[in-house]
């Protein structure tokens, strides 16, 4: 399929494009390298670079594409508090102006990045897709009003179309993982400790209703993600917007996280309690049963060690490499 990827070059968009290319499809990135890196594009793929709100309606105008698999946003949850302009603005407004892009174009099938940041505080767990959406940020919300969108548009203009539902993303995909300028994530910044670009890793509370204090989250390797795009791209139908979650149905304790990065890297990796971050859920898991069943999606990297042995091959190689252009 003639495909188009906005975000491309960010850590989900870049997986799911590499992907995307091994397995045949012929695709078109929209970058504005705002959060993403050069080195993150798939060879193989043609770049357009700018802003998808300023390029969309000329690259779909032109480019007789099959498909859209929509990446490009802002997505950090605290960032979003405090600047929720550029939220509305990056998530919401593109989207919309990529709706009717693709409505003006006759593009009927899209894939969109949306988030478990949806459903805010969960009244049970495991998540499933029917329960209350009741975001706790703007991050959250613009996704959410996103989705919104999506199923009106399905509804009326025929655009058929998936939103999949992510926790917590992690590991990498050979030389494609976690490098933001700004990190924020557990799993990379325990990497960083390890690798001795930081002391040590702050543990943000230990009095959460959980088994040991600590906060619970579901992680899902970045490649297992990446196969459930493109099952949803195969299987999109004219009129129907179909949502999921993405998980892989298992909590790990934030605690649990940094003695799985201490076995793996051999690291002692210094923890210290730090004080709540606000916003931030006791526990969130997901059933991804829906996306089993409806998709076919059959996740093969569900275990803790596999995503962090992934993303310390993916940390290492990036610190040596470093280090290396550093020597000169
Ligand atoms: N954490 C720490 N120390 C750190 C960083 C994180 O203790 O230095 C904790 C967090 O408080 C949280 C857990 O580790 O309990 C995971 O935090 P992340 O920042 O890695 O991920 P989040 O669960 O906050 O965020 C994820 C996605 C968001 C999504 C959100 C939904 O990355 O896109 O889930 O709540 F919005």
């Amino acid at each position: 399929m003639k495909v188009l990827v906005t975000g491309g070059a960010g850590y989900v968009g870049s997986v799911c494009t590499h992907v995307l290319v091994e397995q045949g499809h012929e695709v078109t990135v929209i970058d504005d390298f705002s959060t993403g890196n050069r080195d993150a594009l798939a060879p193989g793929a043609t770049l357009i670079e700018g802003d998808v709100y300023d390029l969309i309606e000329d690259t779909l105008a032109a480019g007789k594409f099959d498909a859209v698999l929509h990446f490009a946003a802002r997505s950090l949850v605290g960032e979003s508090v405090e600047k929720p302009d550029e939220y509305w603005h990056h998530n919401f407004v593109t989207t919309l102006e990529l709706l009717d892009a693709m409505r003006a174009n006759g593009v009927q099938n899209l894939v969109f990045s949306s988030t478990a940041a949806t459903y805010g505080e969960p009244a049970q767990v495991p998540i499933t897709e029917d329960m209350p959406t009741a975001p706790t940020n703007p991050y959250g919300a613009t996704k959410l009003a996103i989705d919104h969108a999506i199923t009106s548009y399905a509804n009326a203009y025929g655009i058929g179309a998936t939103s999949l539902r992510y926790f917590n993303v992690a590991g990498a995909y050979g030389s494609v993982g976690e490098n933001r300028e700004v990190e924020t994530h557990l799993i990379p910044l325990v990497l960083q400790v390890a690798m001795g670009h930081r002391d040590k890793i702050y543990i943000f509370g230990d009095d959460w209703p959980t088994a040991d204090g600590t906060a619970v989250r579901d992680y899902i390797h970045i490649r297992d993600l990446a196969d459930a795009h493109v099952l949803a791209m195969e299987s999109n139908q004219p009129g129907n917007h179909r949502i999921f979650n993405l998980g892989s149905g298992d909590g790990f304790s934030v605690r649990e996280v940094i003695d799985m990065c201490r076995e793996v890297t051999g690291h002692p990796i210094p923890a210290e309690v730090a004080p709540r971050r606000a916003g931030d859920p006791a526990t969130l898991i997901a059933s991804s049963e829906k996306a089993k069943t409806e998709l076919g999606w059959q996740p093969q990297r569900t275990d803790l060690r596999t995503i962090v042995e992934d993303a310390w091959a993916f940390t290492s190689q990036l610190g040596e490499a470093a280090h290396s252009a550093q020597q000169g």
